[in-house]
């Protein structure tokens, strides 16, 4: 049981502007990177809230991730679009979108029609929902006219999903867990260390919905996994090992602590009830793909998140060797 509901909470950040009407009639391409976790968020203390167990770090995707624009409407229903094509009332997506609008609306009291643009694949933990409510809360932001700084509108975007509050900024983030009960300190928080020719590289075998959604996986391995009551110290030791690499630029650590990180929390998924496992053929291939590029010498490791997709963590000196061993692979440049 939870005491602190999240319409206090918002109330108490919005004051006199809490579920007022639009400030404007329309907002349009505000837009919010992906972002994949190096040391990963899996496990909330408090689900009503979205709060985590532990804290994660990030690193976003440059031009990767989810523009938004917002008309109100008069249609009295609102009307959501992902790349132009309609989403259905009947969807989770649609719901969870709804839901979110409802927190800052009286009932009834004004819609939208929402066009997103996503320039990563939406469900197959890519982070979309991740940047789809940092985006949609910017967009509030602006047509609501709340004027809030960027840590306040983290907490909210929280409430859409846990990894929406990481993906206000681009570079690496830090979400503070926080301890308070209300979360007003679980936020994300810039880093201000930059890593000029570091790389991420996707390696997308589906685009496809995955099975399982994360909020339900992580359900799961809170209730029942024996190799959950492990995590929280493994967050501990790879989060600073995480945070020494980017400051001393030590990119094996760096790779090795993100790599081991998400393997644990596969392996926390493994050993629930049901067991949770995203891997498809080509998952379990790539992984292998990786240790033997290193065991070649190559230096180049992989993070994985609710979803079969692997993406590779190298430096810019390695970008041909590694397009040549994974064909496909879309690279981006992360600084
Ligand atoms: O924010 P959610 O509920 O989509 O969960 C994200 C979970 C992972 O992507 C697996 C890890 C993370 O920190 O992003």
């Amino acid at each position: 049981m939870f005491f602190v509901k999240k319409s206090e909470v918002i109330q108490s950040i919005l004051t006199d502007r809490f579920k007022s009407l639009p400030k404007q009639t329309c907002v349009e391409d505000v837009f919010a990177p992906s972002n994949i976790a190096l040391c990963k968020y899996w496990g909330k203390r408090n689900t009503e809230l979205n709060l985590p167990v532990t804290s994660s770090l990030s690193v976003s995707l440059l031009d990767r991730g989810s523009s938004i624009s917002l008309v109100v409407n008069t249609d009295a229903v609102d009307n959501v679009y992902v790349n132009d094509q309609v989403v259905m009332p009947d969807s989770d997506f649609y719901r969870r979108f709804v839901e979110f609008l409802n927190l800052f609306r009286e009932p009834s009291s004004w819609y939208v029609t929402a066009k997103i643009r996503s320039t990563v694949p939406v469900g197959a933990g890519l982070a979309s929902s991740a940047c789809g409510f940092a985006s949609l809360t910017l967009a509030l932001d602006q047509l609501l006219n709340w004027q809030l700084d960027k840590r306040t509108l983290s907490i909210l975007a929280r409430f859409g999903s846990g990894s929406a509050c990481r993906s206000l900024w681009q570079g690496f983030v830090e979400w503070q867990a926080g301890v308070r009960e209300d979360g007003t300190d679980s936020y994300g928080i810039p880093l201000a260390d930059t890593w000029p020719g570091l790389c991420m590289g996707l390696l997308i075998f589906s685009s496809n919905q995955k099975p399982i959604s994360s909020r339900e996986a992580m359900r799961i391995t809170v209730e029942t996994s024996l190799a959950y009551a492990a995590w929280p110290n493994k967050v501990s030791s790879d989060l600073l090992d995480i945070k020494t690499a980017i400051q001393t630029k030590d990119f094996s650590l760096l790779g090795e602590a993100s790599e081991s990180n998400a393997l644990a929390m596969h392996a926390t998924m493994l050993a629930a009830t049901p067991s949770v496992c995203y891997d498809l053929p080509g998952t379990q291939a790539a992984i292998n793909r990786v240790r033997s590029l290193r065991a070649d010498g190559v230096p180049v490791y992989f993070t994985q998140d609710a979803g079969p997709n692997i993406k590779l963590i190298f430096l810019k000196k390695d970008a041909i060797t590694i397009s040549e061993a994974f064909p496909g692979v879309q690279v981006i440049n992360l600084f």
